[in-house]
């Protein structure tokens, strides 16, 4: 299985096939970075951020965003070396082999279809957010959310008492999944207008919190420490950015592009870092806005915002109308009604309605190319890659991973979706990392439009930096991957490892790698 390896030649023969117009620039891949990359995480999971680690939460943001950059320039080096589809899955397969490949596979369904799934929950919070304010309708909890998890003796047990199903999140993965099956495609023109749309929502806020801050609202600025209080896991600043990380993902949209750029060498590694760099310094700016204007507000000392016990703090404590940030499904808009600009409360969560289902389609999408790449190696049954004769999109394989998508969305909260993904992304960035290392080793000579700079400090410290961040995550989260790889390796045994096309000899070249339907979305992987 280690030796099933898929020649490297024999897929950078399907990529020349592409041959694509080399028309991207620096400022065309930073903006195509921030329009992926900002979403549900600083919209959403800042209130989460907070209650972990109050005001250092602003380090939480430096921490996620630095790990992100070095990950970034390992992983372009693979982009521009193989751009192809499958990404890291497609990485792996022609450098660790057949069930590493799998395995890495397997745990982007994580960073795909989970992190779909999470902003389709985010959405939902900024959805009723809007009904309630514009409207005054108010879906009941048991309507709009899914219940709390926790472990009980080991077991998932579910608290059904602040919510069952999350409707709203429902009717936005089904809505989004027709349109990829209908073969819609975000046009550039469409990328722009919603990035300017983000970035306008987010300068609205700093401009108008930070005139408010007050320095007393920084204090305590820690109150959880780094790593949490003894016995509590993924808290603190630390384990703030293990969640936080979140709101990073999507940048290897820009090092997909890296076949379609211009001077892929110089160009790629300013796209990338000038999207990180601009996402870090807008999410500085509003984590200190959000917190300057209003403070952390957490709960209690130590509660994690995922626990049934936070849940019912914080039913208790908006029952009685003093709601506070970190309970807030709808941070930013939270804030601003909190310091009355309650006009531009709902002009930041419309921003969010509008912008928030962009990111949703691009994991979607992400996710079914990944599964279509998949199946047409043997590894997934091939009926999964089947094209629709009228729509020429890969139908069955969209509707399985809406249904997936939808399903997650409906019962678990945002917090526990995006940690699930962030376990599942920060998997595939290890291993991107250990891949452009034992490349560099095993075939020095082979052209790389781009190097990673410094590789054998920038690959080891990448490689640490994601086992350091998935090992503060919460320990559910921390779970979830061991036991989700356990189910893959079943998986793989019963049908992959017999079906397998280089496992039985079948490596031939696929003239649509570079190019499946519906392709003029941009690539997020
Ligand atoms: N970074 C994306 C978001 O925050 C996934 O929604």
């Amino acid at each position: 299985m280690f030796g099933r390896v898929k020649s490297l030649d024999a897929i950078l023969a399907t990529a020349e096939k592409k041959a694509l117009h080399r028309s991207l620039g620096p400022v065309q891949l930073t903006l195509l970075g921030v329009g992926a990359v900002i979403g549900t995480g600083i919209f959403v999971l800042t209130a989460a951020a907070a209650q972990k680690a109050g005001p250092g939460m602003m380090w939480s943001f430096v921490i996620a965003g630095f790990v992100c950059a070095v990950a970034a320039l390992c992983y372009s080096e693979l982009a521009s070396m193989v751009p192809v589809s499958g990404s890291a899955y497609t990485y792996s397969y022609a450098v660790v082999g057949e069930l590493l490949a799998w395995m890495v596979g397997w745990a982007l369904i994580l960073e795909y279809a989970v992190a779909a799934s999470a902003v389709c929950v985010g959405w939902s919070g900024y959805f009723m957010g809007l009904l309630k304010s514009w409207f005054g309708l108010v879906l009941p909890p048991s309507l709009s959310a899914g219940p709390a998890w926790t472990f009980v003796n080991g077991l998932p047990h579910a608290d059904f008492s602040t919510g069952v199903i999350n409707v709203p999140a429902i009717v936005i993965a089904g809505l989004i999944t027709a349109l990829l099956v209908k073969g819609t495609t975000e046009s550039a023109t469409v990328n722009a207008v919603l990035v300017t749309i983000k970035v306008a929502a987010l300068t609205m806020f700093v401009v108008l919190t930070l005139p408010v801050m007050h320095a007393d609202h920084f204090a305590p600025f820690a109150p959880n420490g780094w790593f949490g209080l003894a016995g509590s896991s993924g808290m603190g600043i630390v384990g703030a950015a293990s969640s936080i990380f979140f709101a990073y993902v999507g940048f290897d949209a820009v090092s997909t592009a890296a076949e379609e750029t211009k001077n892929p060498q110089r160009n790629v590694p300013i796209g990338l870092i000038g999207s990180l760099a601009i996402c870090t310094i807008f999410y500085l700016l509003v984590a200190a806005g959000a917190v300057g204007a209003i403070g952390a507000q957490p709960t209690a000392v130590g509660v994690s915002p995922d626990s049934a016990d936070f849940a019912a703090q914080c039913a208790a404590l908006t029952a009685k109308g003093a709601q506070p940030l970190v309970c807030s499904k709808e941070a930013l808009a939270y804030v601003l009604r909190s310091i009355n600009y309650s006009r531009a409360g709902d002009l930041i969560g419309l921003a969010a309605n509008l912008a928030l289902p962009s990111v949703i389609l691009m994991m979607i999408f992400g996710q079914t190319r990944i599964f279509f790449v998949m199946a047409r190696d043997g590894l997934l049954p091939e009926k999964l890659a089947t094209v629709h004769p009228k729509w020429k999109t890969p139908y069955i394989v969209t509707i399985f991973t809406g249904v997936f998508v939808a399903f997650a969305a409906a019962l678990l909260p945002v917090g526990q979706l995006a940690d699930i993904s962030n376990s599942g992304t920060l998997f595939a960035f290890f291993m991107v990392a250990l891949a452009v290392m034992i490349l560099r080793w095993r075939d020095p000579g082979r052209h790389r439009p781009f190097r990673t700079p410094l590789v054998w400090v920038t690959g080891p410290i990448a490689a640490a930096g994601c086992l350091f961040l998935y090992l503060n995550l919460p320990l559910s989260s921390i779970l979830v991957l061991p036991i989700w790889g356990g189910v893959g390796l079943v998986v793989y045994f019963a049908y992959g490892y017999r079906k397998s096309h280089v496992g039985r000899g079948l490596s031939e070249v696929h003239e649509l790698d570079a190019d499946i339907p519906p392709s003029s979305v941009p690539p997020i992987d």
